[in-house]
This record gives structure tokens, C-alpha cells and sequence, in this order.
């Protein structure tokens, strides 16, 4: 494989996500304010119209194929088992983000292996690659930034470069694999450029939704086809949207002002969160987090930055209520609820699947 190329691939992704962020924020401010309208107004003849056909398909179907350098996905994908990683060798990447649990834990906030537990739910790892800042205030705008905060982070890792340098250099396997995968063997660069190759590699494409959009249209189900036209009409899809169905903009969390998101506490010990703010300190991003993708969300229960929703029927209501002013008929909650499990998709030519509920550790 040509040495340069997943670079390039990276700008062309790069410039993918950033016209699909702007096109996200002029969508997402157009629809709201439309929404917005449909709720204060008197109820329209048909409030909707217009909103599906300025947007025929917002959503884009995942590449059937990565196109990382397979060397370096492998040295990757060692790595991210690899309790090495963290400092007394309790946890690697993978005890968080399982692949038996859509690329999460099932836990409403993560938790170490000592048992503490971290301030926010674990997103999934899955079409991470596809997303345009990391974690859910968006704190890092890179894979490689990213993992090397994490492992630094005396919270979760609490590695230190010199002593996992040591620990990996000391393992033949390791250092014979970087020396024929980089030029420059196994140092802190490759490290980081491995780890993100294997998690860009972490593609699910071929779902039932992803078929539907390469134009097979009996892929859904009648319920799922209207699932979605709701899904469009109501105007999830202003925030959900492009490749991932979200990951590509921010949003307040709790945009309908008789909202206040509960406790405003996050139940990792009642401190207050406030998103992104903590990270800019400008007022007017208090509160708002990066829409998560809904992609595999059927597996990746519980919901929200605090795991507060246990079900995708409670996280879709509150939803509704909360980013659009609508309350939902039970029965337009199952019809969302049907299409958002057509999202799941394959990882390796296998569907994903998670154990059924009650039998989750
Ligand atoms: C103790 C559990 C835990 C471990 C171990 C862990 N993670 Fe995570 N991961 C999380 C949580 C929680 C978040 C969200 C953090 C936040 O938003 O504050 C996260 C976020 C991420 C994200 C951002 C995903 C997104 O779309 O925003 C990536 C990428 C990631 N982790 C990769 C890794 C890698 C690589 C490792 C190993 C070096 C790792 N994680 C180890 C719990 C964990
Ligand atoms: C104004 C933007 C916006 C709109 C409109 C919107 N969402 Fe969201 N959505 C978000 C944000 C932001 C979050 C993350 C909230 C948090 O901090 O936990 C989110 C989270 C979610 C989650 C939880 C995902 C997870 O992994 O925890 C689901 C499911 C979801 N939205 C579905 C929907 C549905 C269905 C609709 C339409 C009824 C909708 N959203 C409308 C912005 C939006």
C-alpha cells in the first residue's frame, strides 16, 4: 500500500466533515427554527412540508471497505487489547469499549477496574473515524490527540511515555512489527498513528438502513420507512445527520426553555456538567454537548452523556421533547425506535449483535 495514502484520505475526509458540519449547522438552525414555528404557531394545515424535500436523503451510507494500511491496523489492534497500555496493567482500551456491547459497556457510566467510576457514559468506538471531535464535550479533534490524552490521563491510563515505550520495546513482537510497519519503529508517533489506524479501521457499513440508502427499498420494513420519514420530518435528523447520523456539530441539551436536563448532575458523584463549556468557558456553550452518531445505537444502551436513559424509547422521547418542543405518541416513539435498530451494521462481514437484556455483568 502506498505510504501516503491514508494522509490523503484523511484531508478528503477532513474536508467531507467540515462542509458536512457547516451544512449541518445551517440545516440544524433552519429546522429548529421551523419546528420551533410548528410548536408556537397555530397547528399548520401540514407543518412539515417542505422540510423532507429541501432534504431528500440527509444521511449517507458507510464505505463497504477500510482502506487503512493493514500492518498498522494490526499493530493497532494488539495495542488496543493490551493492558499494557494502563500503569499497574488493570485495563486496556477494549475493557471499556467492547465489541459485545456495540463498541461501548452497558454502563451508564464507565467504570475502572477498581470499580471507581469515570464522570461520563462511554461512547462507542465504532465509526469513531467519522466523527469531528472526540468525546462528548468535544474536547479533541484528532484520533491520535485524543488517545494520547487518554492514556496520559491518571483517571483512565495514567501511563507515561518513557515506562510504555519500556514495557513495548521489551516485547520482540511488538518492536520486529513497528520496525517493518514504520520507518521510524515503535516511538511514541507510531504508537498513536497505529491506535487510530486500527479505530478509523472500526468501520460497521452494510446496514439494513445503508442498504436501503444504496437503493434496495425493500431493506426496511414498511414500520422502519415510516420510522424514518419521522425521524426526517420531526427533525432529528437536523442534528443526527451526514455518514455517522450525528458526530459533526454541537448542540445545547435541553434546547426547549422549560427544560432543564435532570439534576443537571451526572450520577458519577453530583458534579454539575456542563458540556462544552468546560472545555471553551464561553457562556453560551453551557450545556451543549456533540450530537452523538446514532449509528449501532440499538446496542449501546444506556443513552446520554450520563447514561440517564436506560431505553432507546425513554432517550427518544426526551428527545423529542427536549431538542423540539414535540411530545410523542408512544406509538411515533416505536416507530423511530424500528428504524433506529435498522442502523446497526456488520464489523468484519459479521452483523453486531450485544446479549440480550438481563444477561448484561
Ligand atoms: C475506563 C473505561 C475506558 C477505557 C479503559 C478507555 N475508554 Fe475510551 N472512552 C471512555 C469514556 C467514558 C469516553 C467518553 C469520555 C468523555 O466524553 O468524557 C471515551 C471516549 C473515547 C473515544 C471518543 C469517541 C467519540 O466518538 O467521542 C475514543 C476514540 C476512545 N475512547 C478510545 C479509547 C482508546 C484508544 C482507549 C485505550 C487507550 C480507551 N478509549 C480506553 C471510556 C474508556
Ligand atoms: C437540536 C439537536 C438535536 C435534535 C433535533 C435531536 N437530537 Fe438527539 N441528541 C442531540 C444531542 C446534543 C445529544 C447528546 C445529549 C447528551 O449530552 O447526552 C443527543 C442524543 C441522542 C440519543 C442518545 C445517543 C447516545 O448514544 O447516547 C438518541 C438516541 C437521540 N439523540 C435520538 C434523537 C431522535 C430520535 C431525535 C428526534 C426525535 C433527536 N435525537 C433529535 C441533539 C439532537
Amino acid at each position: 500500500m502506498n505510504a501516503s495514502m491514508p494522509i490523503d484520505q484523511r484531508t478528503d475526509n477532513d474536508r467531507w466533515r467540515s462542509a458536512s458540519w457547516l451544512c449541518g449547522l445551517l440545516s440544524a438552525i433552519l429546522l429548529i427554527a421551523g419546528s420551533a414555528i410548528s410548536v408556537w404557531s397555530a397547528p399548520a394545515s401540514d407543518p412539515q412540508a417542505g422540510v423532507s424535500a429541501a432534504m431528500e436523503e440527509p444521511i449517507a451510507p458507510l464505505p463497504l471497505a477500510s482502506s487503512e494500511n493493514p500492518a498498522k491496523v494490526a499493530l493497532g489492534e494488539r495495542l488496543f487489547g493490551d493492558v499494557r497500555l494502563s500503569r499497574d496493567r488493570s485495563m486496556s482500551c477494549a475493557t471499556c469499549h467492547r465489541f459485545d456491547r456495540g463498541g461501548a459497556d452497558g454502563l451508564p457510566v464507565a467504570k475502572r477496574a477498581d470499580g471507581t467510576l469515570l464522570a461520563h457514559n462511554t461512547p462507542t468506538i465504532f465509526n469513531a473515524g467519522f466523527n469531528y471531535f472526540y468525546n462528548w464535550d468535544g474536547s479533541t479533534e484528532t484520533l491520535e490527540a485524543h488517545a494520547e490524552r487518554l492514556m496520559l490521563n491518571p483517571d483512565v491510563m495514567d501511563a507515561d511515555w518513557p515506562e510504555l515505550l519500556g514495557r513495548l520495546r521489551a516485547d520482540p513482537s511488538y518492536d520486529a512489527g513497528f520496525k517493518a510497519a514504520y520507518p521510524s519503529g515503535l516511538n511514541k508517533i507510531s504508537v498513536l498513528d497505529a491506535i487510530a489506524a486500527y479505530e478509523r479501521s472500526l468501520v460497521t457499513p452494510n446496514s439494513r438502513f445503508d442498504q436501503y440508502l444504496r437503493g434496495q427499498r425493500d431493506a426496511l420494513t414498511e414500520a422502519e420507512r415510516h420510522g424514518y420519514q419521522l425521524f426526517k420530518s420531526y427533525g432529528c435528523v437536523a442534528c443526527h445527520q451526514g455518514m455517522n447520523i450525528g458526530g459533526n456539530m454541537f448542540q445545547r441539551f435541553g434546547i426547549f426553555p422549560y427544560f432543564r436536563p435532570p439534576a443537571d448532575a451526572n450520577k458519577s458523584g453530583g458534579r454539575v456538567d456542563f458540556g462544552r463549556f468546560q472545555v471553551t468557558r464561553i457562556e453560551r456553550d453551557r450545556h451543549v454537548f456533540r450530537v452523538p452518531s446514532l449509528r449501532n445505537v440499538a446496542l449501546t444502551a444506556p443513552y446520554f452523556h450520563d447514561g440517564q436513559a436506560a431505553t432507546l424509547e425513554s432517550a427518544v422521547d426526551t428527545m423529542a421533547q427536549v431538542q423540539l418542543g414535540k411530545t410523542l405518541t408512544p406509538e411515533e416513539i416505536g416507530l423511530i425506535v424500528h428504524f433506529l435498530h435498522t442502523l446497526t451494521g456488520e464489523y468484519r462481514g459479521q452483523p453486531l449483535v450485544t446479549p440480550a437484556p438481563g444477561t448484561l455483568e
